[in-house]
């Protein structure tokens, strides 16, 4: 298939894990590729190979998505590559969320930093782009199954993600007749792990996970990467024109049925963990 030929996409976050499933289905269908990550390694190489074997464009944007001047040069290098910017897909985050007692200030000012504020003015930037060439374009958020329900230590990442939900609807509303729509797509539980070409076969049967995915996931399998970017790609594509301003689950049926009750052990000092 074709269905993003000649488009030019930017997606951050994508050395590796779902971002570089959605560059790699993105050139499949005749997209060029600007592959961003905060740090560039072997999975960095890696993808920007298999993307320009494939005869697309692949181009390297070294930058921290949370930092106002490292956006700046991101996209001022982006574009002079690629001329153009058609297709925004915001993706890179780091996060491990400590328990609500714990929260810093200076956590949620690195997580909101880079996860929602820089999510925001990538996108503003983008679609400032795409105002200018005139022929709309496309923002695409990734959200989380965690941006409707709490699980254990999710907070921030949790408001992070219900925030981009919400982005995804004013965009839609403030960018009318541009052309350009802004929509976001929440996986479930995804093995974006990084496995040699020998290990791929076993991708959505992480060990330890098989049972759970049985018992409570309706397609009886974790997602792969692949399962995030074929969402991506129709809204990327022609296909996804008329969808706007949304929040697309893709989770195998996770959330229908209910998610079942999930605990983490108390560590001692938490609110009702055993005195020590
Ligand atoms: N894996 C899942 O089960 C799952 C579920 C729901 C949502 N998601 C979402 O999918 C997206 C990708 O997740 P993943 O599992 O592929 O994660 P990952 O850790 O494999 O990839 C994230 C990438 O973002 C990069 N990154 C982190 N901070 C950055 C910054 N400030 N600037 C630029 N790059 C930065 C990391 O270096 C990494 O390469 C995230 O938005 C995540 O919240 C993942």
């Amino acid at each position: 298939m074709n269905l993003l030929q000649g488009k030019k996409a930017l997606i951050t976050g994508s050395r590796r894990g779902i971002g570089a499933g959605i560059a790699r289905v993105f050139a499949e269908n005749g997209a060029d590729i600007g592959i961003n990550d905060i740090q560039r390694d072997e999975n960095a190489d890696s993808i920007m190979t298999e993307i320009e074997a494939m005869g697309r464009t692949a181009t390297w944007h070294k930058a921290d998505i949370g930092n106002s001047d490292d956006r700046t040069r991101m996209f001022d290098d982006f574009l002079e590559a690629h001329g153009q910017i058609d297709i925004l897909v915001n993706n890179a985050v780091a996060s491990a969320d400590p328990h609500f007692t714990n929260i810093t200030e200076d956590f949620w000012d690195f997580l909101v930093g880079h996860a929602l504020k820089g999510y925001l003015f990538c996108s503003q930037r983008a679609v400032n782009e795409m105002i200018k060439q005139g022929s709309g374009g496309r923002v695409i958020s990734i959200s989380s199954v965690h941006s409707y329900r709490a699980w254990p230590q999710d907070t921030v990442y949790g408001i992070v993600k219900a925030g981009l939900n919400r982005m995804a609807l004013s965009m839609a509303v403030d960018l009318a007749g541009t052309g350009i729509t802004s929509n976001c797509v929440a996986p479930g539980y995804i093995d974006s792990r990084v496995l040699p070409p020998e290990l791929e076969h076993t991708r959505g049967q992480l060990e330890g996970y098989v049972d759970y995915a049985r018992d409570y996931i309706p397609n009886r399998r974790g997602g792969v990467p692949r399962d995030i970017a074929n969402a991506c790609l129709f809204l990327a594509s022609d296909l996804g024109d008329y969808v706007n301003g949304q929040t697309i689950t893709v989770d195998g049926g996770f959330l229908s049925g209910g998610v079942p009750p999930e605990s983490v052990p108390l560590e001692p000092g938490m609110p009702g963990a055993a005195e020590q």
